[in-house]
């Protein structure tokens, strides 16, 4: 039977061009359902010649398909309409829907987000966050306190919401952080009036473009018709908030169980499609913690970097972040950069059972003598094929490398043309080192940024 949902996971860190495949499926995709996270993300499409940056819009509605914000995802209704408002600008009528029951990022939790890393960086254990607000909101989501999109609908809600939760957070901020919210940048994120004016506005245009649904029945009635619906996932496993590097990780669920959660799908019909997960063919992070096979050299003050690894191979960190553009979408922060991580690869494959993979960025390797790639870690004198759970364990373990012929800089369009059997002899040879480890085929691989340079080896719809 063929599938009639495909679920595209972040494998690593986040940033492996997950866009980019939802772009190359997407002709075959009536619907693209993003099923956590919100602002945080960062992703360009080019259509047309013209390049859009978007962080909460999904891909697939600059191509005309309909795109949802699932239950999972906390939402900024600044942010969107602001993206919505430049699309339709630039001539485009993207058709967004909302799911009623996503969480509404406040203006106190953005500035919540700050004082809490502000604090954390004292004894320098910031998470470094994006500063969307994102924890802060799915804090308040568990905490049965949050305002949800469905309760901008309705005023007599809106404000009992505010009501209870505003002076609470008034309160964190005065007697826990004793800070002063009057002097704080905008001491209207703290004001019931304010913020139910803003957000009740938001809550009128949502209800006068009907835009809001309930997610998991609109997404079922979508497949019933035979429609094929795509989930996007954002950010990538190890920082997934249960699976990854906890507490250096988003406060979601970017593995394949939050596509379920996330959209009101049930885990039989997630399952039952394909789960491709997006790798990128070196690793790259944003933000604290960890990273074993870490090529040191980043630019700038990425928190918790000085302890890893510094210098050692800056100018080839240099060379591939360079080369690779790896420079956030959403801050701009340049990335940390490090070879193949197979344990990690291991690990994520099993958490979301990828039943394909797609490897990006073949081409930014391109031109080195030798590319490395984590194995296997030792920890504590045992080899591990997968990660630990522990981000301390994590934190000690030693990477042991496996070296590869490097692969010639050759004209990548040409190469994407002449599909597989065009790629250089060692290039192949990494992709099937990766697959055979990892017992996945790889569905597609990417050898530059348009949609042109995407070897596809198969079609998942
Ligand atoms: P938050 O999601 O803003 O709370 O940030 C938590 C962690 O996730 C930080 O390390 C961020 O750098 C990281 N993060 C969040 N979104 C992305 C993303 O889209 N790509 C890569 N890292 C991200």
């Amino acid at each position: 039977m063929r599938a009639m949902t495909v679920t595209i996971v972040g494998s690593q860190l986040g940033d492996e061009g997950k866009g980019g495949i939802v772009d190359l499926y997407g002709d075959d995709v009536d619907v693209v359902a993003r099923y956590q996270g919100g602002d945080n993300a960062g992703h360009t499409v080019v259509h047309e010649g013209e390049e859009y940056k978007l962080s909460l819009v999904p891909s697939g509605a600059i191509r005309g398909k309909v795109g949802v914000l699932g239950n999972g995802c906390v939402v900024n209704p600044r942010t969107l309409f602001d993206e919505i408002d430049t699309l339709q600008e630039r001539g485009l009528d993207p058709d967004v829907r909302i799911a009623e029951r996503a969480h509404v990022i406040l203006p106190f939790h953005r500035v919540l987000d700050g004082i809490e890393e502000e604090l954390k960086s004292e004894t320098d254990d910031e998470v470094g966050t994006t500063g969307r607000g994102i924890g802060p909101t799915y804090e308040d989501k568990a905490g049965r306190r949050g305002v949800r999109v469905g309760d901008l609908l309705d005023p007599d809600v809106l404000r009992e919401r505010l009501e209870y939760v505003v002076p609470q957070k008034r309160a964190v901020v005065e007697d826990v952080y004793d800070l002063d919210v009057d002097e704080l940048d905008d001491p209207d994120a703290f004001d019931v009036d304010a913020i139910f004016e803003e957000f009740r506005e938001f809550g009128r245009r949502f209800e006068a473009e009907d835009m809001t649904v309930n997610a998991g029945a609109f997404l079922s009635a979508t497949i019933d018709e035979g429609q094929n619906v795509m989930l996007e996932g954002a950010q990538g496993t190890i920082i997934d908030i249960d699976h990854g590097n906890y507490p250096y990780v988003t406060s979601s669920n970017p593995t394949a169980g939050g596509a379920a959660t996330g959209t009101g799908l049930s885990p039989g019909v997630v399952g039952d499609g394909e789960v491709i997960g997006i790798v990128k063919a070196y690793l790259t992070r944003v933000g604290s913690g960890p990273l074993p096979t870490e090529l040191g050299g980043v630019v700038g003050d990425t928190p918790g970097y000085d302890e890893q690894g510094e210098g050692e191979n800056e100018e080839l960190a240099n060379y591939i972040r360079e080369e690779g553009g790896e420079y956030g979408t959403v801050t701009g922060r340049p990335r940390r950069v490090g070879w193949l991580d197979l344990p990690m690869l291991r690990h994520s494959t099993r958490v979301s059972g990828f039943t394909g993979i797609a490897i990006n960025h073949l081409d930014v390797l391109a031109g080195l003598d030798e590319v490395k790639v984590g194995h296997t870690y030792t920890l504590d004198g045992e080899e591990l094929a997968s990660m630990p759970a522990t981000t301390e364990q994590w934190k000690r373990c030693e990477a042991n490398f496996k070296s590869f012929d490097g692969w010639p800089e050759v004209d990548w369009a040409d190469a994407a043309d002449g599909g597989y059997d065009a790629l250089p002899e060692n290039a192949k040879g990494y992709v099937e080192y990766i697959e055979s480890e990892l017992d996945t085929p790889a569905y597609a691989i990417g050898v530059g940024p348009g949609r042109g340079e995407t070897i596809v080896r198969e079609q998942p719809f």
